[in-house]
C-alpha cells in the first residue's frame, strides 16, 4: 500500500527535511522551505535500460553530427549547435524572449520539432509565428501539461527536437504535488532526460527565473541537464545576451548577443559596436576596455561618476560589475594612488547593460573613477587592460592578442597593457604602452 508522507523541501537547493526550517542548512537561504507530499511506494514505470556495458575506448567514438540552427549566435553558445539527444535548459525572466528565441531557432533548424506549450494556446503561438514570419510544416504544436500525454506523443511522433515551454507548467500525474514544485520539476526533468537519451531526441526545456533566481539559486535542474543557457537582458535595453552557464558539449562563458526587434530577435555579430555606439562626446569618467566573453573579445565602455559626499557614508553603486570588486578597487585607489575615494559617492556602470565578471577590466574601472574625480578626460581611442592587485600592481590579462586585435579593428590607437603582457604581444598597428602599476598608468594617461 502506498503511504503519503509530508516532507519540507528547500525551493532553492532541493534540500529535504522532515520538518519546516526557517533557514536552509544546505544553502543558507531563508524562508525557502515548502511542504511537499511524497508517496512512499511510488510505482514508477521504468524505461528499459538501453545503455549496454561497453569498454572505455577513446579512439573509435564517432563524431556526432550536431543539429545546427543556422543562427550563429545561438549555435556558438551551444558549442556548435545542439548535440543530438542532449537536454538543454534555457532560463530567463518572463518576457525576455525565450519562446521567441527557441521558435526562431527551431524554424531555422528545419528538423522535425514537437513544440509543447503549457503556457500559451496554439493560437497565441501561431500569432507569434506570424509576427516572426515563420511558417513551417516541420513544427507541430501541442498544448499539454500532463507529462504522460507528452511522452506518449513524443514516442508516437519521434521528433528530432522537443521543446517544453515551460517546465514550470508540466506535471507528472503520478506525483501528488502541484506543477512547479521542487518535486515535480525534478521528476519531470529526469523523465525528460530519460526520454531524450533513450530515443536520441534533443530536448529544450524553458524555465522561468523565479524571484529567488531559478537558475542562479536552485541547483536542482542544473545537474540533471547537459547544458544550461541563460537568456538575460535589462528591461530598458533591447539587447539580449544568451550565456552558457554549463555545457557538457562546449565552452561555458560563451555568449550570443541578440537584439529584440519588432520582428523577433536579430543576431548581433559584432557586439563591440553596440556597446560603444552611444558615445557622442568625450567626458571624464568614460573608459574603453576589452572584456573576454567566451571565445571572443568585446569592447565595452566603463562609466564612472563621482560626487562629493556630504555625509559620513558615501554611496557605492555598481551596475554590471561586482560590487565587492568595486569596493576593493576603491580601497586600492585610496591607498596606492592617493585618491580620496572615501569622500566620494561612486557610481560605476557598464554601458549597454552588459555584465562583466572578469578582473581584466580593473585598470579601466580604476582609471574611470580617477578620471571622474580629477575631471580629466581619457580619449576615446585609448584602451585600458589589466587586473589590479592589492598593491596597485597591474597584473597580466589572458588572451591579450584577441583583445588588442578587436580594439585595432574598432579604431583604437593606443592600448595601456600590463608590463608582463608585453612578451605575449606581436607587433600591431596599435601603440602599446606598458604599465607596472596604477600610479604609472595614471601619470602616463595624464589624469592625476
Ligand atoms: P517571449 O518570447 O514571449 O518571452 P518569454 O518566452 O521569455 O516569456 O517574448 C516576449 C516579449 O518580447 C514581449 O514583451 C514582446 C516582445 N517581442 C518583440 O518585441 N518582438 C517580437 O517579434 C516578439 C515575438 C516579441
Ligand atoms: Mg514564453
Amino acid at each position: 500500500m502506498s503511504k503519503t508522507k509530508i516532507k519540507y523541501v528547500c525551493s532553492n537547493c532541493g534540500y529535504e527535511s522532515p520538518n519546516w526550517l526557517g533557514k536552509c542548512p544546505s544553502c543558507g537561504e531563508w524562508n525557502t522551505f515548502t511542504e511537499e507530499k511524497f508517496s512512499t511506494s511510488r510505482s514508477r514505470s521504468k524505461t528499459e535500460a538501453t545503455a549496454k556495458i561497453v569498454k572505455l575506448d577513446g579512439t573509435t567514438a564517432p563524431e556526432e553530427k550536431r543539429i545546427l540552427t543556422g543562427i550563429n549566435e545561438f549555435d556558438r553558445t551551444l558549442g556548435g549547435g545542439f548535440m543530438p539527444g542532449s537536454l538543454v535548459l534555457i532560463g530567463g525572466d518572463p518576457g525576455i524572449g525565450k519562446s521567441t528565441l527557441i521558435m526562431q531557432a527551431a524554424a531555422k533548424a528545419e528538423v522535425e520539432t514537437l513544440y509543447v506549450t503549457g503556457e500559451e494556446s496554439a493560437n497565441q503561438i501561431n500569432s507569434r509565428a506570424k509576427r516572426l514570419g515563420i511558417s513551417s510544416d516541420k513544427i507541430s504544436l501541442f498544448t499539454e501539461t500532463d507529462y504522460e500525454e507528452i511522452e506518449k506523443s513524443v514516442l508516437k511522433l519521434k521528433p528530432e527536437l522537443l521543446i517544453i515551454d515551460s517546465i514550470q507548467t508540466i506535471y507528472d500525474p503520478k506525483i501528488d504535488n502541484p506543477p512547479g514544485s521542487v518535486t515535480q520539476l525534478r521528476e519531470v526533468t529526469s523523465n525528460l532526460m530519460r526520454l531524450s537519451k533513450t530515443n536520441n531526441i534533443t530536448t529544450v526545456i524553458i524555465g522561468h527565473v523565479t524571484k529567488e533566481g531559478f537558475i542562479a539559486g536552485p541547483k536542482i535542474l542544473e545537474h540533471i541537464v547537459d547544458t544550461v543557457l541563460q537568456f538575460e537582458g535589462e528591461k530598458n535595453y533591447s539587447f539580449r545576451i544568451l550565456r552558457a552557464l554549463k555545457n557538457r558539449f562546449g565552452n561555458t562563458n560563451e555568449i550570443g548577443v541578440f537584439e529584440m526587434t519588432q520582428n523577433g530577435l536579430r543576431q548581433v555579430e559584432n557586439p563591440s559596436e553596440i556597446f560603444l555606439s552611444q558615445k557622442e562626446k568625450e567626458l571624464p569618467g568614460s573608459v574603453i576596455t576589452a572584456s573576454l566573453e567566451g571565445s571572443r573579445a568585446v569592447l565595452i565602455e566603463i562609466q564612472a561618476l563621482t560626487t562629493y559626499s556630504n555625509y559620513g557614508n558615501p554611496q557605492r553603486v555598481a551596475t554590471g560589475l561586482d560590487y565587492k570588486r568595486l569596493a576593493i578597487l576603491l580601497a586600492v585607489l585610496e591607498k596606492r594612488a592617493g585618491l580620496r575615494t572615501s569622500y566620494n559617492n561612486v557610481f560605476v556602470n557598464i554601458a549597454g547593460g552588459l555584465k562583466i565578471f572578469e578582473p581584466a577590466v580593473d585598470l579601466a574601472v580604476c582609471a574611470a573613477i580617477a578620471s571622474s574625480i580629477n575631471d580629466k578626460v581619457i580619449p576615446s581611442d585609448v584602451l585600458l587592460l589589466g587586473e589590479i592587485g592589492l598593491g596597485g600592481e597591474a597584473r597580466n590579462v589572458s588572451n591579450i592578442e584577441k583583445r588588442i586585435s578587436e580594439a585595432e579593428k574598432l579604431g583604437i590607437k593606443t592600448a595601456f597593457v600590463p608590463k608582463g603582457n608585453l612578451k605575449n604581444l606581436k607587433s600591431s598597428k596599435l601603440k602599446t604602452i606598458a604599465v607596472g602599476d596604477i600610479s604609472e598608468a595614471f601619470s602616463k594617461l595624464g589624469i592625476v
